[in-house]
């Protein structure tokens, strides 16, 4: 099925298996009147409606005197499995608009991690779009499109495109890789399993935001990978680092990528744990209790001139019901003990409220606006 539904109670983009690409953006509004951005997201609704279907924007017109109300480049194009997915950051619940009693209680900047070395450049937003796409034209395409709806209400803030490998390099769909080797998705919650989805990623009435009832809280980390030092160390220190064997992606001492992680087997040897202590999985998984839905994308973004080093890393995206309950304490444990952080900085930060879907005729944001 090469075009995704935009319409429906959930937004697309969230539980919809990965795309090829990934282009995404933060903005800053740039009105205080809540009416702009209203009329911003009715017109974004229907404009990403019509892009993730393959059609352009507007009706296609030949006047020589006006701009053409698409920008043209994906014109004959497929859909590639286009979603595009909104959210809204903590700083849009300020004074600036009225709405600080429409901001969810657990919603707020992420506190600081021991290992940050966060860049202004890539933090935060008033607003995020999440563009996915099979082709790196179509979901560009979208972006520049936003942006240009956009203007005189909201200007870009940052923006990251990633990738990971194609599904015409890997037609099976097996677990992609990151810059680092490694199978990177394998422990994520069956997104076909709605009772856990309820669980782990959609926001619920209980929660006590009514506006937020099936959206999602969405995390974003740039982290960048410490790849020529990573390509130094030996095989052993890499699987140590991520407590899993790199060519079968399988929990260090079993045989299959999807065996359970056992934490208590103790080498007859050494007597230490077989999966290291401060190892990436043996952190993020503790105890079991806390899933969350990881969506990432590699990134290269050419070179680090002041160090001649490759700004090559993942686009760490999750999903979760909460963040102060799933995505802050396992960042906690991580920033204060991964083995990773010897590898891995995290450069970029920030969080949003991804709405709940809409049906044709409404548009993304109803809800809050
Ligand atoms: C698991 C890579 C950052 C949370 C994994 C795995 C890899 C990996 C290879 C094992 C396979 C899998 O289950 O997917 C990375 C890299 C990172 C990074 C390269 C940064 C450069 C993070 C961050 C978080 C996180 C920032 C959340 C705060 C998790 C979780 C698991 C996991 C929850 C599954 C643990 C389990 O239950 O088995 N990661 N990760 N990771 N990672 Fe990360």
């Amino acid at each position: 099925q090469d075009s995704i539904p935009f319409y429906g109670a959930h937004q697309a983009g969230i539980i919809t298996p990965s795309q090829n690409f990934i282009c995404f953006a933060a903005f800053d509004v740039i009105t205080d009147n809540v009416s702009d951005i209203r009329k911003m997201f009715q017109k974004w609704t229907t404009a990403s409606a019509t892009m993730v279907s393959g059609s352009l924007i507007g009706n296609v017109n030949d006047n020589p005197n006006l701009p053409p109300s698409d920008t043209g480049e994906a014109a004959e194009l497929s859909p590639s499995r286009c979603t595009i997915t909104f959210g809204a950051g903590p700083s849009l619940f300020d004074a600036r608009f009225g709405l600080q009693n429409k901001r969810p209680p657990s919603f707020q900047e992420l506190p600081p991690f021991k290992a940050d070395s966060l860049e202004p450049e890539w933090c935060g937003g008033d607003l995020c779009v999440q563009v996915c796409a099979d082709d790196l034209q179509v979901a560009f395409h979208a972006i520049r499109n936003l942006a240009r709806i956009a203007r005189g209400t909201a200007v870009l803030r940052w923006t990251q495109e990633g990738f990971q490998r194609s599904t015409q390099a890997d037609p099976k769909a097996t677990t992609p890789r990151n810059l680092l080797g490694f199978k990177d998705g394998t422990a994520n919650p069956n997104v076909t399993d709605s009772k856990l989805m309820n669980e782990v990623v959609w926001s619920q009435s209980v929660d006590g935001t009514a506006w937020m009832t099936g959206g999602s809280y969405m995390a974003v980390r740039r982290v960048r990978m410490r790849i020529e030092v990573w390509d130094r160390s030996t095989l052993k220190d890499q699987e140590d680092t991520f407590g899993r064997h790199r060519h079968s992606g399988a929990p260090l001492g079993s045989k299959d990528e999807f065996d359970s992680i056992k934490l208590d087997a103790l080498d007859a040897t050494t007597g230490k744990p077989v999966i290291p202590s401060n190892s990436h999985v043996a952190l993020a998984h503790g105890d079991g209790s806390i899933q969350m839905l990881r969506r990432s994308y590699s990134y290269s973004s050419g070179l680090d001139l002041k160090t001649g080093q490759l700004d090559a890393g993942l686009l760490f995206i999750s999903f979760q019901r909460d963040l102060q309950k799933q995505f802050i304490p396992i960042q906690q444990r991580l920033a204060n003990n991964d083995k990773l952080n010897e590898y891995a900085v995290h450069k970029g930060s920030a969080v949003f409220a991804c709405f709940p879907g809409t049906t044709e005729g409404g548009f993304i944001g109803e809800t809050l606006f």
